[in-house]
Parts: C-alpha cells; structure tokens; sequence
C-alpha cells in the first residue's frame, strides 16, 4: 500500500499512515477527522513544525504567527505541516533558571519526533535555552532539520537626563539593564526614571539584542549549518523574517528529499567553525556549555582546550554589546554572519554541508561587510583579549572560564583575599552590608551555583558590586563562581567553576580570607592554601543535602553533568541508537 512518489526515499511516515491494517486506517481516519485528505498523508512527507511560542515567552511572541510562513513554505514545495508546540523557555520570566529546563525540553523534541509520524523539522525558537535544546533534541531524533531563530527584536531610544543635560542613547535588552540597576542603585537614575526605563529597551517581541546568549547560540547554529545562511540576524519583525520562514518550510521538504539529516551537516569542522564565530563575535559564555552539549549529541569531539585555543586565536571583531557597543540591528545591516564569516574565512572549513544543501564556502560567496565600525577587520578588533579564555589550577581542575573581553585588564593578573558567600540569600542577605570588609582587591565567591548545588546552575555568577563601592564608583570586581553569567553582561567574573562546590570540587572548601590568584594569560587559577590544609579542609566536608526528593529537579540532580560536559543529562549524551517506536 505504499504510495511514495517517486522523487522522495522511502518516508518514515509511511509507518504508520500506509499500514494495511487497523492501525494503518486509525491513523489515516484520524486525519481526515481534522479535515486532511487522504493523499495529504501517504503522497507527500510529513513535517514538524516545532514551536516554542508561549504567552510568558515574550522573545517568541511572534512565533505563533511565524509557524504560519513556515506552514505556508512546507505546503508550496509539496509536503504536510504538523505543528508541534513544545515547552517554552522565557529567559527571563522561568524560575528557577531556564537551565534547569533545556536537557527537559531536548528530551521533548528528541521523543516528539520519535513518536509522531514526521520525516523532517523545522525548529522555531531563540530564547537562551531554546536553541541548544531544540537543536539537541532534533540531533539526536536524527531526522532532516532546519532551524528558524525568533530573531533580535528593535532597537530602542532612551532619552537620559545627566547634570550636563539631555543625552539620548540606542538602548537594547540586557546589557542596560544592568548598566541602570547599577547606576539607579548608585542613585544616578531616580525612581521616575527607573519606572520610565521599564517601558523601554524591550520595543518589540523577539531576542534580546546584544550579542548575549541568544545572539550568540542562534549564530552558532547557523555557523553550524543548521539555519538559512544570514537569517539569524534578522530582526524578529523585518518582513525579511516572514520570507525566510517561509523559505525554510519550503527548504526542509526537499532536504527530506536529499535525506539531508544532521548527521551530515554536524562534523568537528562544522563545530570549529561555530567555536570561531562565536569568538569572533564576543559570545557569551553559555555558548561553552551549550556548543559542548550539542556536540555530544552529534558524537563529535569538543573540548574546553579547542574553546580556548580559539578564544586564544581569534579576536572579538562584532562591535556589539557587551564587549562593544551596537546591537543586533546593527550587525544585520553591517551584512550579519555571512559578512563576518567571510572576514573569518582563512580560518573556516570551508566545505562543510550546510542545510542549503551547499557547502559553507559557497553561501558566503558574494558576501560582503557593509560597514567595518560594526563587524571590524582582523587588524582592528574590538577586543584583542578574546570572548573566552579556560582556566585551570587547584581551584577548578575541571575548568572554569572567562570573558576577557568584557573583563577589566586590572584583574588579569591578580591576586586578593576571599569573601565567600554560601547560595545567593547568604550574598544578598550580606553584600550590601557596610561592615562587609570588601576592597578593590577583594575576590567575591559565591558556591552552591552549580548545575547540581542551585539546580540548574542559574546566571548568580555576576554577583552585584556592594553598595559602598558602588558610591566610590568602583563598577567591577573579581568575581568566582560555579555558576552562569547572563550573556548580555559584562564583568570580572570567573565562572563555570568545576567541578562544582556541591559535588565536592575544591570551591567547597574556600574560606573568608584565603588568598585566590588569577593570571589570565598564563590560564591559571589558583587557591593559594597548602595541599596538606586542602586535605584537612576535605576531610571535614560534609556534601549539603538536597531539597528535592521527587520530581523533575530530582532526576535532574541524579543525572546531570558538570560545565565542562555540557551539563547534558548522562542518559541523553552520545549517540547510541533509539529503535523507532512500534507501530502495533
Ligand atoms: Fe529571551 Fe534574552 S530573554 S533572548
Ligand atoms: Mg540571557
């Protein structure tokens, strides 16, 4: 009974829909009960449309409607769209992290696709965690994907009020927010202003636009090969977003045609060439989590070393915040990543299959940089300091890392007393204390962040200036922990720190008053106390006992791996094969 038209291989979907028996006449009864025909099901392949669009997910607010282009693009080159809502992610909106939720929403992609009659899938999301967990759980399903980012939303314009008068900047979610929570704490920004300010920055639905997590993880996917080559960069509501939505649904029925699938595209070159534009473009420091995490899935080898290598090699040439300052906007008109991976293309495997169905290579040709302020040649980089360096030492044996280029050059080489503060009530609860012996030199940590210890190792790790340096004007600190820092800021911050303190790793054992040396260039992060009191120290640790006795955050805890692996849960990592399901 199997009707496959002679262009396409055989269909998976066909499993289920041109079975002769009962189950075969359910599964097509049950499409004609939603009004497809027959032929819709068992002449043309079925695909996914997954979509991470939620009310309280603010960055994929025009993604309900985007589904419809895709809908539109999949129906025009002959094939059947199923829309698949997936859970969604708001960055900023879910608690406790959204971190806690990637490994659970790749596992909902990977067993959505597996058990539902699809031969390919476009994936819609953007937010921080939706990226890497889509694209993981599509990785593993191994059927043909292509990926469409939400995109930046629009810049903005803030009028600020300064003892000079009047000063009107471009504002963008994130990275200001910071800037003014600093300042209002400081008492630059009054409580008007700070209400006004609540109102602004975020102008329209779509990602944050600074080159912060989101930027950085769609970029990566595209760099990949996994998204239509410059889409990613274009702003959520340009009429350009619409169009290339619609290329992608119509793009994914004939990559199901080539048999097109991930395992094609995703080789370490193709990982290299992610690891080099996310350095290139100051990307966030998640990136080093999540790049890792999506290379397991695709069984390819990365490790922190590449990632530092890179971080070594390449210098930060996206002026865009927070290393620079521009937006997303900015880099789309600057001609996006196709523009600054043909800058970067001496250091790029250059044939690579993409979802083009063409090699790297050939989609940058004719692709150019329209404006050299925003996307800087080699010779005149942003940063000369790189978007990420791995450090080593006592302190963090797995690895723990840095963004040099958003970091103060005062605290590469220094050396200075701990203050530790155990989770975030003890940090708030204290921080701001004016009898809190805290000085320019002083190292903040902060343990029990980690991906086990918090769960979900949430972004604590860019812990506030206190209060009394803030008035002094003091805006960075060094600062050491085992958990994340948002991508969209900036700061002195150690983070990543593993093995973490909850398991055991030597951040468990820091004291007030310890002395902590970083030498950024020498890579080296040290705890300068004596092994024999290190022992001592370990001998009398006692592991915290964790609050979660059931459910989700309890198999997380059982499962999960630290930073330096990707924080995948175990069961999830590599790719041995997952039988398709029964269709009895
Ligand atoms: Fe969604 Fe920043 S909150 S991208
Ligand atoms: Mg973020």
């Amino acid at each position: 009974m199997s009707d496959d038209t002679p262009d396409f291989p055989p269909l998976r979907s066909r499993r289920w829909f041109a079975d002769a028996g009962m189950r075969g006449f359910a599964h097509r009864q049950r499409m004609q009960q939603q009004g497809l025909r027959r032929q819709d099901v068992l002449t043309r392949p079925c695909i996914a449309i997954v979509n991470t669009w939620s009310e309280l997910s603010p960055c994929h607010a025009h993604l309900r409607e985007r589904a419809e282009s895709v809908r539109r693009g999949i129906l025009m080159a002959g094939g059947t769209p199923f829309e698949l809502p997936a859970l969604s992610l708001g960055e900023v909106i879910v608690k406790p992290t959204t971190m806690l939720y990637r490994n659970l929403l790749a596992l909902e992609v990977e067993e959505l696709l597996r058990s539902h009659p699809v031969d390919g899938v476009v994936l819609l999301a953007g937010c921080d965690k939706t990226t890497p967990a889509t694209v993981m759980g599509a990785v593993s399903a191994g059927l043909p994907t292509i990926f469409v980012a939400a995109g930046p939303m629009l810049n903005d314009r803030h009028l600020r009020r300064t003892p000079q008068g009047c000063e009107a900047r471009t504002v963008g979610a994130g990275t200001h927010t910071r800037l003014f929570w600093d300042e209002h704490q400081a008492g630059r920004i009054d409580a008007a202003e700070w209400i006004a300010l609540e109102a602004r920055m975020t102008r329209s639905p779509g990602t944050c636009n600074t080159m912060g997590t989101a930027s950085t993880m769609t970029a990566i996917v595209e760099a990949l090969g996994l998204a239509l080559p410059g889409s990613t960069a274009v702003p959520a509501m340009d009429a350009q977003h619409v169009r290339n939505a619609t290329t992608a649904g119509e793009r994914i029925v004939a990559m199901v045609r080539e048999g097109l699938t991930p395992q094609r595209i995703l080789t370490r070159g193709a990982f290299l060439n992610a690891a080099t534009v996310q350095m290139a473009l100051g990307g966030s420091t998640n990136a080093a989590i999540h790049i890792i995490a999506m290379a397991g899935r695709a069984g390819v080898e990365l490790s922190l070393d590449d990632l530092d290598r890179l971080g070594r090699e390449v210098p930060v040439l996206a002026n865009l915040f927070p290393s620079g300052d521009r937006l997303m906007e900015d880099f789309h008109y600057a001609g996006g990543l196709p523009a600054l991976m043909q800058r970067l293309s001496d250091r790029l495997s250059l044939g690579e299959m993409t979802v083009t169905g063409q090699s790297v290579g050939r989609n940058l040709e004719g692709r150019t940089v329209l404006d050299d302020e925003v996307i800087r040649p080699l010779d005149r980089p942003v940063s000369a300091n790189g978007a990420l360096a791995v450090l080593r030492g006592n302190l963090c044996p797995g690895g723990a890392v840095m963004k040099p280029a958003a970091a103060s050059p005062r605290y590469f080489h220094h050396r200075g007393r701990a203050i530790v503060f155990d989770g975030p009530a003890d940090m708030m609860a204290r921080i701001h204390d004016p009898a809190l012996p805290v000085d320019e030199d002083s190292v903040l940590v902060l343990r029990g962040g980690g991906p086990v210890g918090a769960p979900g190792m949430p972004e604590w790790g860019n812990l506030p200036i206190p209060k009394k340096l803030l008035d002094r004007g003091v805006r960075d600190l060094l600062r050491l922990s085992d958990a994340r820092m948002s991508g969209t800021h900036y700061g002195s911050c150690v983070l990543h720190v593993s093995p973490e303190s909850a398991v055991g790793g030597p951040l468990a054992l820091v004291k007030d008053g310890d002395e902590i040396a970083l030498d950024l260039e020498a890579r080296t992060l040290t705890l300068c106390v004596d092994d024999a009191e290190i022992a001592r120290r370990r001998a009398a640790w006692v592991p915290p006992a964790s609050r979660y006795e059931r459910g989700f955050t309890r198999l997380y805890q059982q499962h999960v791996t630290q930073a330096d692996e990707g924080c995948d849960l175990d069961f999830l990592m590599g790719t041995a094969p997952t039988p398709e399901p029964d269709i009895f």
